[in-house]
């Protein structure tokens, strides 16, 4: 199976909306989701869709000349396509831009694909909109509990630095703030591309074992 990201698209809220429920308590409504979709100028949502083949290159998100492996699984421009995608969407993710910071409003991957570095390209993903749009920081707030996503976020450079009080309103949980240190910095490209390169071996064994 071969993931990419795709912005998403309206017809994929449906399907967005069922993985929601699958992975948060107080899941976000198809209406926040269009309203989202309709301020581009705010924030940018993508999707990691599946393929049983290797897409082929028109299909990808985009073509030459962004030629190696995992740069063709991540779009290098966001212009959302209007009409429904054949390829099932399997995870998603958002950020809404504020002056020079990029805060990541949304991640999941579906339950059933898990642990299979969805997650990470769907942050890469993010991190590629989030410089795209000017972003020098990447920010967001997890669940203290949910020591999973903070993993993902601290490989890739996010640090807890603060907290917010009661923030989960369904358990009065607090959020941990995680930060990146600036994104465009020699020293956290240097790290993406070695982060990268071993994304793309993952993703690229898994597809080859189950194709
Ligand atoms: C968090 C989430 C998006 C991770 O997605 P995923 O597709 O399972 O993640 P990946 O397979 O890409 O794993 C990436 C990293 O996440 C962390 N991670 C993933 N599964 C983990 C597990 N079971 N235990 C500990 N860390 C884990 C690891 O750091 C992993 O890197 P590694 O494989 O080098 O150890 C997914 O668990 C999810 O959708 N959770 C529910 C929604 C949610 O909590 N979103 C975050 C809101 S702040």
């Amino acid at each position: 199976m071969y993931f990419f990201i795709e912005p998403m698209r309206e017809t994929d809220v449906s399907r967005v909306q069922e993985i929601e429920r699958q992975s948060f308590t107080t899941p976000w409504s198809a209406t926040t989701y269009l309203r989202e979709l309709r301020s581009p100028e705010y924030s940018r949502y993508i999707v990691a869709r599946s393929s049983r083949t290797r897409p082929r290159d028109e299909q990808l998100p985009e073509p030459e000349p962004r030629r190696n492996w995992l740069a063709n699984l991540l779009p290098a421009r966001f212009t959302t396509p209007v009409t429904p995608s054949p390829y099932p969407v399997v995870g998603y993710g958002g950020i809404w831009l504020t002056v020079d910071e990029a805060h990541i409003t949304t991640i999941a991957s579906a339950p059933e694909v898990r642990g299979k570095g969805i997650g990470e390209l769907l942050l890469n993903g993010l991190i590629d909109l989030g410089l795209e749009l000017g972003a020098r920081f990447m920010t967001l707030e997890v669940r203290v509990s949910n020591e999973v996503a903070q993993n993902l976020y601290l490989k890739y450079g996010f640090e807890a630095r603060g907290t917010r009080r009661r923030y989960y309103t369904d358990n009065n949980e607090d959020a941990l703030v995680m930060w990146t240190g600036e994104i465009t910095a020699a020293e956290y490209q240097t790290r993406l591309r070695q982060l990268r390169t071993i994304l793309a071996e993952r993703l690229k064994k898994y597809a080859e074992e189950t194709t």
